[in-house]
């Protein structure tokens, strides 16, 4: 038996219940949004969808916390998005009140939840919920990882002409213009990246990447659902079945890549508990320092965040 809670029922997270329900894992999906007949239209169309699609998981939409209750996870996309000429930053002051109350409605109902935060600022949302729920830090973290590192591979297999499926490809740091893809960790079928694509041209795309939200912010108005909600669906998916995949998520460090009470995007490995395990690569001086940036960027947003005192 297992339940999902998706909370916040525009493009992300609509998607989410969406993809996941197609997966066939979960029994039961609510998704939950404060207007919540968006929620139950968008759950009821996806409902409407699974006999033709052929999935059981049922989804329901709501405005009440109690029907969440009892989930195994609780994705939190609620929030607003960026406009053109926002940074995910300036998100924080209407999106860490909303995240902090999410968590706190959220887990009356869902004590031993597992917690996906997948709002903007991500690395600071994730910390926001983190410390509005009082949870271990092996249940609560970030997608973002998953979603950056698609953008890469969408990119070089455009560039080499492969399919996405045999990109390989791991990232660290904050999902922000700071993230570090790591082309030395970037395979295609297993040949190393650097062999198949010259270095200034992998630059260009590892930059791109780096804008990547961006970019679809200019080109919509508003940001991306369909890859960030597959890419929560994931790891939502990894979980449910205990399949110990290995991602790179945001989660809480202590003393891994040198860092101490942080919230960044790593490679860990997630199972049936959460994080599992965190893997710590083993980087060059240069690769280190494009870390120690990210981090310097999303500690000074976590202050914003400290110094809004909601927790
Ligand atoms: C993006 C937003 C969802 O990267 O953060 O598209």
């Amino acid at each position: 038996m297992s339940k999902v809670t998706v909370v916040g029922a525009g493009n992300v997270g609509a998607t989410v219940a969406n993809v996941l329900a197609h997966q066939d894992i979960a029994e039961d999906i609510v998704l939950l949004d404060i207007q919540g007949d968006l929620a139950r239209g968008k759950a009821l169309d996806s409902w409407q969808q699974a006999s033709i699609d052929h999935y059981s998981t049922r989804i329901v939409g709501t405005d009440d916390y109690a029907d969440t209750k009892g989930s195994d996870i609780v994705i939190i996309t609620a929030g607003i998005p960026r406009k053109p000429g926002m940074s995910r930053d300036d998100l924080i002051s209407t999106n860490a009140k909303i995240v902090t109350s999410v968590t706190e409605s959220a887990l009356k109902y869902s004590p031993d939840a597992i917690i996906i935060v997948v709002s903007n600022p991500l690395d600071v949302m994730t910390y926001a919920a983190f410390k509005s729920s009082g949870l271990p830090k092996e249940k609560v973290f970030g997608m973002a990882g998953i979603l950056d590192t698609a953008r890469f591979r969408a990119f070089l297999s455009t560039e080499v002409d492969v399919s996405p499926k045999d990109i390989q490809t791991i990232l660290l740091g904050g999902h922000g213009d700071t993230m570090v893809p790591l082309p030395r960790y970037t395979t295609v079928a297993g040949i190393p990246v650097t062999e198949l694509v010259a270095e200034e041209r992998l630059n260009e795309i590892v930059e791109r990447t780096k804008k990547g939200g961006g970019e679809l912010v200019q080109l919509m108005g508003t940001s991306a659902w369909y890859a960030p909600g597959a890419a929560a669906a994931q790891m939502a998916s990894a979980i449910l079945r205990n399949e110990n995949r290995i991602f790179p998520c945001c989660v809480y460090l202590e003393g891994e890549y040198g860092m101490n009470d942080i919230f960044l995007g790593v490679p860990v490995q997630l199972g049936r508990n959460g994080i599992k395990r965190i893997i710590e690569l083993k980087l060059n001086d240069a690769e280190m320092e494009l870390l120690k940036t990210s981090a310097h960027h999303v500690r000074s947003v976590m202050e914003v965040f400290d110094n809004m005192n909601l927790v």
